[in-house]
């Protein structure tokens, strides 16, 4: 793996003076007493570090941290030595396509999911599958719904809330604070049935916020929901950061993550092939271009013949062409377009793109992201 420094938040609750990385330590008595607070007030907790006062122990530790998880299903190595930290108000995404290993890393780092080998700590607490304390500080929401359909989204928040244990005052006024973060309030009395696919996950994001939770873990949430669902789920995720919450996102959607996410983590084949801001990822691939040349006919065979010339550094096939980074595309162009066509390729369109997070996968898998 690219070893790149450890990044707090850009937001205020994880300012460099107040981020200590790896520093967990096992509470002792006084400090156990900040652990038993419910999640909000250790958010509050937070705050007050930020602003000089006394701090609790959850600001000198990451709120998620992830020690070398190892899992293997039989013959598939599905997440192999993955170590990454997530600090308040920190939006962490892990960038991969299918089958790269990120729901197995976040079932791993809910407690849903036990390890082969390695460590999870939540808000300094060591995790298992067996821990209850240290799973109240999470709110997990799984890629699948889990909602009732012939209730509506308040009656299902108040059913989870119930579940949650809060009393039933406490559920009511939550419930009402969550449906406005999801932009749910006006349609809260209707059956969730009648819902687009888009307010269905949205509802389900709310269940994972009713214990207000410190850490946020989202498993793609926006796959196959309407482009206006899919804005308000990523404004969600953008508030509850900035309120201090540390969120785990996956997603295989570049934009999704250069949007959201103050790190990011790019997983492949189960493991973490670099991570950093969107800037020190793209500073890996240097100076370089990424060509896509568009078009039809022997697409493995075109990216072959161009993975030969000395200035392509990777040539990859993609949904319609081939994907290639190069060394500087105005003066390699002619040349790529000659070598493609006479390796088969029947060329409709020629793009020439600025190294984005795409650029990074393939220089660092010598594969597109979306195939
Ligand atoms: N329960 C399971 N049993 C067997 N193989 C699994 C199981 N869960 C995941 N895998 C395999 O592990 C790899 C990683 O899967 P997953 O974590 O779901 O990836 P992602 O979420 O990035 O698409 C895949 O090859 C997948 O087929
Ligand atoms: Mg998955």
């Amino acid at each position: 793996m690219v070893a790149l420094p450890l990044r707090p938040a850009t937001t205020a609750q994880a300012s460099s003076e107040n981020y200590v990385p790896c520093a967990w330590r096992s509470p002792d008595e006084a400090d156990m007493s900040a652990w038993e607070v419910s999640p909000m007030a250790a958010l509050r907790t937070v705050d007050a570090g930020v602003k000089g006062a006394p701090v609790g122990p959850l600001v000198h530790g990451p709120v998620l941290e992830c020690r070398e998880l190892h899992k293997r299903f039989g013959d598939v190595e599905a997440v192999h030595g993955v170590s990454l930290q997530i600090a308040a108000g920190e939006t962490y995404g892990l960038l991969g396509p299918n089958g790269a290993g990120k729901t197995t890393t976040i079932s791993m780092a809910c407690g849903l999911l036990e390890a082969d080998r390695g460590e999870v700590i939540v808000a300094g607490r060591p995790l298992t599958t067996r821990s209850v304390a240290a799973k109240a500080a999470i709110g997990y929401v799984p890629q699948e719904l889990a909602i009732y359909p012939d209730l509506s989204a308040r009656e299902n928040l108040r059913f989870f809330a119930r579940l949650y244990g809060l009393s039933a005052a406490a559920a009511n006024a939550r419930v009402e604070e969550v449906l406005a973060v999801i932009g749910l309030a006006e349609r809260a009395r209707e059956p969730t049935k009648n819902f687009s696919g888009g307010m269905q996950r949205r509802l389900n994001i709310g269940i994972g916020l009713l214990h207000r939770p410190q850490l946020l873990i989202l498993d793609e949430p926006t796959v196959g929901v309407d482009p206006q669902s899919r804005n308000a789920i990523l404004e969600s995720v953008e508030a509850l950061s900035a309120e201090g919450m540390a969120v785990l996102y996956t997603t295989h959607y570049m934009e999704e993550a250069e949007r959201l996410c103050d790190r990011i983590g790019i997983v492949d084949l189960g493991e973490l092939k670099a991570e950093g801001t969107r800037a020190e990822l793209v500073a890996l691939v240097g100076e370089h271009d990424r060509v896509t040349l568009e078009g039809t006919g022997d697409l493995e065979a075109a990216a072959r013949a161009c993975k030969s010339l000395s200035s392509v550094r990777a040539a990859s096939v993609q949904d319609g062409g081939v994907q290639l980074i190069v060394d500087s595309a105005r003066s390699v162009l002619p040349e790529l377009l000659r070598t493609a066509t006479d390796a088969g390729l029947a060329v409709s369109a020629v793009e020439v793109d600025e190294p984005d997070l795409e650029t990074v996968f393939l220089h660092l898998t010598g594969k597109a992201l979306r195939d």
